[in-house]
């Protein structure tokens, strides 16, 4: 696993948006299968997704040949649902890029038939080739995607209750009101996610410190899902300081100076 210590939540963005870009050209220079992109929501991508239209705009990159999935969506909310991911994905990034619309591919969260809905992206993930890069934000207990505690660590795309915590901590998008948050949602797996070629986790603030500590230096468990991350060939984790403030001083230490050129040519 690789682990991208940064000063500040701007410069994750800076270093997860230079990244992405770069696996997208690379692609491009190889073939002209389009690039399959995993995407999440929340708040911790939006400077990410500030950075990619703004890369776009001053014309560094194109996303015309790129395919997307998003993470998940809400079970119970229609796409144009102010808090639906839909809504958030095209406010926040699609209205303001070149992807093409039918190349953008997030669950519907009002299926008649949910399972037949979640079989059926996994279906149109394997019929894409795969994704190419998975971005993932984490939460505040470990999970990715929706996959909360306790998730198969082999899981795929699913319905998945949300936990009291979960459901707290998203309380802040429905007017602070729990009650508003819908229970369930439909959510890739932690298999969905470990079959991408490349998994780039960003986590930002010290609210995140715990998660990323379980992540880097505890066990793989199914308690903590973003420790799946451990098993992947290319996982990497990108976080600010105070994401990383838990972390023993040596593990600290060690990615810092691992990274270091890495790091230096960012800036
Ligand atoms: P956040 O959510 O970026 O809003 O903190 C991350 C997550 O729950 O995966």
């Amino acid at each position: 696993m690789r682990l991208i210590i940064e000063n500040t939540p701007k410069e994750v963005a800076r270093w997860t948006a230079d990244h992405i870009i770069k696996r997208i050209k690379e692609k491009a220079a190889r073939t002209d299968e389009p690039f399959v992109l995993g995407l999440p929501t929340g708040s911790t991508p939006l400077e990410t997704y500030a950075e990619l239209i703004r890369r776009y705009k001053a014309g560094d990159v194109s996303f015309a040949n790129v395919v997307t999935f998003n993470m998940d969506e809400y079970r119970g909310l229609p796409a144009d649902h102010e808090q639906s991911y839909h809504r958030f994905m095209w406010d926040n990034f699609f209205s303001h890029i070149d992807i093409k619309p039918e190349n953008v591919n997030i669950l519907d969260g009002m299926a008649a038939d949910p399972k037949a809905e979640c079989a059926d992206y996994e279906r149109r993930i394997a019929e894409a080739g795969g994704i190419d890069l998975f971005l993932g934000g984490i939460g505040e207990d470990g999970h990715i995607a929706f996959n909360e505690p306790f998730s198969s660590l082999s899981s795929r795309t699913r319905e998945k209750t949300l936990t009291q915590d979960t459901i707290l901590v998203n309380a802040r998008f429905f007017d602070g009101d729990a009650s508003k948050v819908p229970t369930t949602a439909l959510t890739v797996g932690v298999g969905t996610v470990m079959d991408a070629r490349e998994v780039v986790i960003i986590a930002t603030g010290p609210k995140k410190a715990r998660a990323v500590r379980h992540g880097v230096e505890e066990g793989v468990s199914h308690v903590w899902t973003i420790s799946a991350l451990q098993t992947h060939p290319a996982g990497i984790i990108v976080c600010d300081d105070p994401a990383a403030e838990q972390l023993r001083v040596s593990t600290y230490r060690y990615f810092k100076d691992i990274e270091r050129d890495n790091l230096m040519s960012n800036r």
